[in-house]
């Protein structure tokens, strides 16, 4: 991620607005001026995974909370939804934008129209492909390449002692076509593996990040390649549990004939790697609520916020699901 340069900063902490806005509140009554809310418009994907309803809740909830008026549009998958939504809250003059980029690129116009309206843009979740990175204050969410890489070392390790020589069959599930997390997440992983030559990607291709295009997508996996499968990786778990529908209808034992690791960490993974069915899930965290509404508050407030907010989270393997999941906050 490329850092910002000061004057990039600078046009987001919205030192003037916020003058003005005090300058205008000295000729309103105080009562109203304690209760004006500050209006978040937020541009949601959809709800195409476990990890996507727990963001929204978490978003919804942390407004709800942080008495932030939150307008909350879910864009069904799609970008076009996501850029009229955007154009709708740069109408009704909102205080601040967050938006969850389906896909990286095709941001630039909207962007900059926000930008011309003295908008302030934060990124949640994934980010966009946009050389002026003056278009967003901060963007905040996981290190989807570090995930790869993650998921990789897990498989690394595991099969450490098995024979040289012996090719180890890799299928990979990938997210969404374009997505940051399936671009990262494919090169974090790729790169992890490099350095073993028994591991290969035999095939790959997006189940769209959703159970129901995992599953289908790996029972045309098992067809073309039969029993030759030795490792499921997954860009999400949702996908991960579709796959293992497919692959216990194929008459195979999930994690036992295929080891297999995804991304998330949702109750729904834990769940599976309690009933042996799963080998280890990558954390990826949904819960940008609370840090979300904060950092609205300091964009708000004229402060200066930091250009890249990374959450921390760890990797759980099978042997520590049981005693995890009760923990899991979603
Ligand atoms: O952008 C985060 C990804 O999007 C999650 O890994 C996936 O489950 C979701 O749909």
């Amino acid at each position: 991620m490329r850092q910002a340069r000061p004057a990039a900063r600078r046009r987001f902490v919205l030192g003037s607005v916020a003058m003005g806005a005090i300058a205008a509140l000295g000729a309103m009554p105080a009562a109203f001026a304690a209760d004006k809310k500050i209006v978040l418009g937020f541009s949601q994907i959809g709800a195409e995974s476990e990890w996507r309803t727990a963001n929204s809740a978490s978003i919804k909830s942390a407004a709800k909370e942080s008495g932030i008026d939150l307008k909350f549009a879910d864009a069904q998958q799609k970008q076009e939804n996501q850029i009229k939504a955007l154009r709708a809250f740069i109408a009704q003059k909102v205080d601040v934008i967050a938006l969850s980029p389906v896909v990286e690129t095709g941001w630039g116009t909207v962007l900059r129209e926000a930008k011309a309206a003295g908008i302030p843009v934060i990124l949640t979740d994934r980010t966009v492909q946009e050389t002026d990175t003056t278009l967003w204050a901060t963007f905040m969410g996981s290190d989807f390449v570090e995930e790869g890489r993650r998921a990789a070392k897990w498989l690394t390790d595991k099969v450490k002692s098995r024979p040289a020589g012996k090719e180890i069959r890799i299928v990979e599930l990938q997210g969404t076509v374009g997505a940051a997390p399936a671009l990262d997440r494919k090169k974090g992983f790729e790169e992890g593996i490099k350095a073993d030559p028994r591991l290969k990607i035999v095939r790959s291709q997006t189940g769209d990040f959703s159970r129901a295009k995992g599953k289908e997508v790996m029972e045309a996996f098992l067809k073309a390649e039969g029993r030759n499968i030795d490792v499921l990786y997954a860009h999400n778990d949702d996908m991960a549990i579709g796959a293992i529908q497919a692959i216990e209808e194929a008459g195979l034992k999930p994690a036992k004939d295929i080891l297999i690791i995804s991304i998330d960490g949702v109750k729904g993974a834990f769940q599976a790697m309690v009933a042996g069915k799963l080998n280890v899930t990558v954390e990826c965290s949904p819960l940008l609520g609370p840090q979300l509404m904060q950092t609205v508050k300091d964009l708000k407030a004229g402060k200066t916020v930091p250009r890249r907010i990374v959450t921390e989270e760890g990797v759980f393997p099978v042997e520590v699901a049981a005693q995890e999941l009760p923990k899991r906050k979603y």
